[in-house]
């Protein structure tokens, strides 16, 4: 089934929350999904339904709202994960069961302490389980990079035969190079019996930063799926990130023989929208979607530019999305307007009273900055309060500093609903705020990490803080967005507190 068109697989909603920290709401997947529908990605892996109610909700939710894309749920070999993946994303146009079970040695006796046989056995059921709900069913045999390649061979020969629509092999642990990856995707198409009647996926990961590179190379050796994250967000490493391997086919169409439904301009939105909602900031350099992307410093090079644009470029900034920078919205414009411009970039809330919410945040940021761009428009909506983001809740605060003072902050917030008021200082504003919050909230939770990046240009941008905080083994990822990074943190660490009060959720690759 070799075709020129390259299937884009997203799991930024399942192996993307994987990333520490990067656990989403309902709501948020939504959000995300809704905008990934809009990049005209082909199929959304939108999470794990079995792992617990909360996730089977959210799956089902994004299937009830994506029309265009397939929506998918991700499901273990067993009858009670394929059940829940069934029904949950049941309401979509298009739904898709991914059901996997690891091949390797070491997975197979450590982890899952079955004999190849019972393996077989359990991924025949499972297939045959799965079309029980939905003609489209992807096999991914887990760890397939450290798995005999006899025995990959036998394994996908029997799911073929039970109905599997996709194979899907995944480089688990990050371990595989370009050249072998590239081969072994060759061999398992040329021996697996069946291998021309289904689509041939690769799934790479990026512990030693080969995952697009792997990627490639199993599509220049005839796999037509590619599974990726925005970002490159995912469990450890991450995954391949879907803005790098589109724009490599899209680029080198000389080199690749097929391309993809993206649409390209969704691009940096996505990337924006994926990084305010988890809290993972993109790094400057980043390909395609880093701030420096297609910015031209050496004096030589930007004179080859002014002179003629492809002297230094190999992609337009705008036909990935860069030009979204552009003021849309002031201080007088109308919820009407308001309400437009977030449907145009794929974020209204669904509710009114969400929407209601999101328009004084607008208003009261309209008042203190004059040009609202589009990047301001999705910080506000990503900063929309989940149920979740209930228990703590920034009511005002006001802070002093001072050189050779040591700064001193005052915070009034809410924890479930009960109002406090209270003071520290420390050795920053920003220190001095955090201690002032923990002396109510006594979360006694580790800060692993604190970032601050301008989400526009120029002075007057909001500030988009990142709190990571670690307690009992459980890290979590605070966003906060405002143009006095004072403000900013101490809703990054309050949204970040609201997130450790939430259970945590289950990963799929443990047991
Ligand atoms: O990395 C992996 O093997 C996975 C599978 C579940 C596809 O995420
Ligand atoms: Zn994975």
């Amino acid at each position: 089934m070799n075709s020129d068109r390259l299937i884009v697989f997203d799991t930024t909603l399942r192996d993307g929350e994987q990333s520490p920290g990067a656990s989403m709401t309902k709501d948020e997947k939504v959000r995300i999904a809704k905008q990934l529908e809009r990049l005209r990605v082909d199929v959304i892996e939108a999470g794990f339904a079995a792992a617990s109610p909360g996730d089977f909700e959210a799956v089902r939710a994004v299937a009830e709202s994506v029309k265009d894309s397939t929506v998918c749920s991700l499901a273990r070999a067993t009858t009670s994960d394929i059940d829940a993946a069934g029904k949950a994303v049941a309401p979509a146009a298009r739904g898709r069961i991914h059901t996997f079970i690891a091949t390797s040695p070491i997975h197979m006796e450590k982890k899952l302490r079955m004999n190849p046989d019972q393996v077989v056995e359990a991924a025949i059921a499972a297939v045959r389980h799965a079309l029980s709900f939905t003609d489209d069913v992807e096999f991914s045999a887990e760890d397939a990079v450290r798995s005999d390649i006899d025995f990959l061979v036998r394994v996908f020969g029997e799911v073929i035969k039970a109905g599997a629509t996709t194979i899907n092999v995944p480089d688990t642990v990050g371990y595989s190079v370009p050249g072998q990856w590239g081969e072994r995707m060759r061999q398992l198409i040329e021996r697996t019996p069946g291998a021309d009647r289904v689509v041939w996926s690769t799934h790479c990961h990026n512990d030693l930063g080969m995952a697009v590179a792997n990627s490639l190379s199993a599509v220049l050796n005839g796999a037509r799926q590619v599974e990726c994250t925005i970002n490159g967000l995912g469990e450890r490493a991450g995954n391949a990130s879907l803005e790098e391997i589109v724009m490599a086919v899209k680029t080198r169409r000389d080199v690749f023989a097929c391309d993809s439904n993206i649409d390209t301009t969704q691009i940096v939105p996505s990337s924006r929208l994926v990084s305010q909602i988890t809290g993972y900031p993109v790094q400057p350099n980043k390909a395609v979607v880093g701030a420096n992307a297609f910015a031209h410093e050496s004096g030589i090079h930007q004179d080859g530019v002014l002179k003629h644009r492809e002297t230094y470029e190999i992609m337009r900034a705008e036909d990935v999305g860069w030009s979204a920078n552009r003021i849309v919205l002031g201080k007088l414009s109308g919820r009407n307007a308001f309400r437009q411009r977030l449907e145009e970039l794929g974020v209204a809330p669904s509710s009114e009273q969400a929407l209601n919410e999101a328009f004084s945040r607008f208003k009261e940021l309209a008042d203190r900055k004059s040009e609202i761009f589009d990047e301001d428009l999705q910080a506000i909506v990503a900063g929309e309060a989940g149920p979740s983001s209930e228990r703590y809740k920034l009511i005002s605060m006001s802070q002093s500093s001072e050189m050779g003072e040591k700064p001193v902050s005052r915070v009034v917030f809410s924890i479930g609903g009960e109002e406090v008021r209270v003071e520290s200082e420390g050795n920053g504003p920003v220190d001095a705020t955090v201690k002032a919050i923990e002396k109510e909230a006594k979360s006694g939770a580790e800060l692993l990490l604190f970032s601050v990046n301008a989400i526009t240009t120029g002075t007057e941008s909001q500030g988009e803080v990142t709190m990571r905080l670690q307690k009992a083994g459980r890290v979590v990822n605070g966003v906060g967005a405002d143009p006095d990074i004072v403000v900013a943190s101490a809703i990054a660490y309050l949204n970040a507190l609201n997130r450790l009060s939430t259970a945590p959720k289950a990963n799929p690759q443990q047991p």
